[in-house]
């Protein structure tokens, strides 16, 4: 960015000494804020509109304001525009710049409103298009599971507790798992773009304006749901900065689990998946060596996250209304959560097709550590033994397996019969993995027609969500 220091501060009346140097670049924002440009001016245009509607502004200023506002836009856009440090900050950049290109009637476009119910203005409108964008994202992702789901319903790998083999369980109903974890994802950032939607405009310094403003022309202009009620609140408060935050971080969090897995199943002595080359990389000194560095970083990349929600929550909780300078330091940490989230998403939504399930493996990998005695002991209570004798039986079978180094289903009839004379031919419909999955077959259960199942659902779900979703309309272009 190029950043070329000017003198023409709109606040200076007051002040006899010009800004020490250092302190001028210490608290200007405009090296990150200048983010916000598009939206500024959408706000502005929207403000200049409402005052001429209300009488406060003529037609012609207004008129003459929005197309000065237009062709900063288009500076901008072009990469044309001279940022300046010594204008502090992106709303005072572009509103000197206005009157500097339009003359004094520039100067009117700030009558009934402050920097501080511009910014947060801002922000909200900045933040709404990024959760849109993180939505359709997540929509993405969970497609992606989806159709990984489909292809692998069948597919028998080991479930885990404790990271010890439990029982059998299908791909797709891990995969669907994952999904899950995203559909509440998906309806927290819903939930949270609803009190991102409240429009601060209008709450000017702190106190309102003596001017006569209609904020519900400005809200329907800008797409907001509402005005916000309170002008002391609506400059001060940061809440939804942290309530994505926290939403973020949430995601963050389970995109990390899920990176934890993929890192296990693609190391040699799981084998349970391979990575496409184009989402690995290779070790500098070990050949052989083909790293998971997405997941890993996904995974890494999570702990800045809670950190920015960490930022700030203590940013927030020391301070008395209303507006503070402190609130300038809200940027950053919003900032990097948007790219952070939306970075990892992408990444995600694009890997997830790609992944091969290395099905002969998972199998197999089931097929060790007796996990089906579970469905043994459910035979032996089916056939009429309380289930801690059953649990006892079973646990002395599973002795006998490991001294002879045979899995439940690899024993005879004869071998099982030592343990429980109820035992018959038909055990081996439950001991096996096919057997086992397919007998949770309900509601929520890991067997294939119930992955089917819920994929469907989750699709019925997600076109309802998607027909019914948000109708919010930016009016102001
Ligand atoms: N750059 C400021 C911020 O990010 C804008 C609001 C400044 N308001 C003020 N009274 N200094 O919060």
């Amino acid at each position: 960015m190029e950043v070329k220091t000017v003198t023409e501060k709109p606040w200076t009346g007051r002040f006899t000494e010009s800004t020490d140097a250092f302190v001028e670049a210490f608290t200007a924002s405009v090296t990150f804020d200048q983010r916000m440009a598009h939206y500024d001016i959408r706000g502005s245009v929207a403000h200049a509109r409402m005052l001429a509607d209300v009488g406060v502004l003529t037609s012609e200023e207004q008129q003459q304001i929005v197309a000065g506002l237009e062709a900063i836009l288009e500076e901008i856009q072009n990469g044309d525009f001279n940022w300046s440090i010594a204008l502090e900050d992106v709303h005072m950049n572009i509103e000197s710049r206005l009157v500097a290109q339009i003359g004094d009637v520039g100067k009117k476009l700030h009558t009934g409103r402050s920097r501080n119910d511009q910014v947060a203005t801002d922000i909200r409108l900045w933040l709404r298009d990024e959760v849109d964008t993180i939505l359709a994202e997540i929509t993405r992702l969970q497609e992606a599971l989806l159709v990984l789901a489909e292809r692998e319903a069948e597919t028998i790998m080991p479930g885990f507790t404790h990271l010890q083999t439990a029982q059998p369980v299908t791909f797709g109903h891990h995969m669907m798992a994952w999904h899950e974890m995203l559909v509440r994802d998906y309806g927290r950032l819903t939930d949270c773009r609803k009190r991102v939607n409240i429009m601060p405009l209008g709450a000017a310094a702190l106190a309102g304006t003596t001017f006569p403003i209609d904020r519900t022309i400005t809200a329907r202009l800008l797409g907001f749901d509402a005005p916000a009620e309170n002008s002391l609140d609506a400059v001060s408060d940061r809440d939804f900065s942290i309530e994505f935050t926290s939403a973020a971080s949430l995601l963050m969090m389970h995109l990390s689990r899920f990176s934890e897995e993929l890192v296990l199943w693609a190391s040699d002595p799981f084998s349970f998946v391979e990575l496409p080359d184009s989402f690995c990389t290779g070790s500098s000194i070990m050949p052989q060596k083909k790293n998971p560095d997405v997941p890993e970083l996904v995974r890494g990349k999570s702990g800045r996250v809670f950190g920015h929600l960490m930022s700030l929550l203590t940013l927030m909780k020391g301070q008395p209304l209303a507006y503070n300078k402190d609130n300038q330091e809200d940027k950053e940490p919003l900032f990097d959560t948007v790219d952070t989230l939306k970075g990892s998403l992408k990444v995600y939504a694009d890997m997830m097709p790609t992944v091969e399930v290395k099905r002969e493996n998972t199998r197999a990998a089931a097929g060790k550590g007796f996990s089906t005695a579970t469905d043994l002991a459910d035979y032996l209570v089916r056939a009429g033994v309380p289930f801690r004798d059953s649990h006892e039986i079973v646990g002395k079978a599973v002795r006998y397996g490991i001294e002879q180094e045979k899995d439940l289903a690899e024993m005879t009839v004869e071998e099982l019969q030592q343990f429980s004379a109820v035992i018959q031919e038909d055990v081996f419909e439950v001991l096996t993995l096919e057997g086992s999955v397919a007998a949770r077959n309900h509601l929520g259960g890991t067997a294939p027609q119930q992955v089917h199942a819920a994929i469907q659902r989750a699709r019925q779900r997600k076109a309802e969500e998607l027909s019914g979703g948000n109708n919010f309309q930016d009016q102001s272009y």
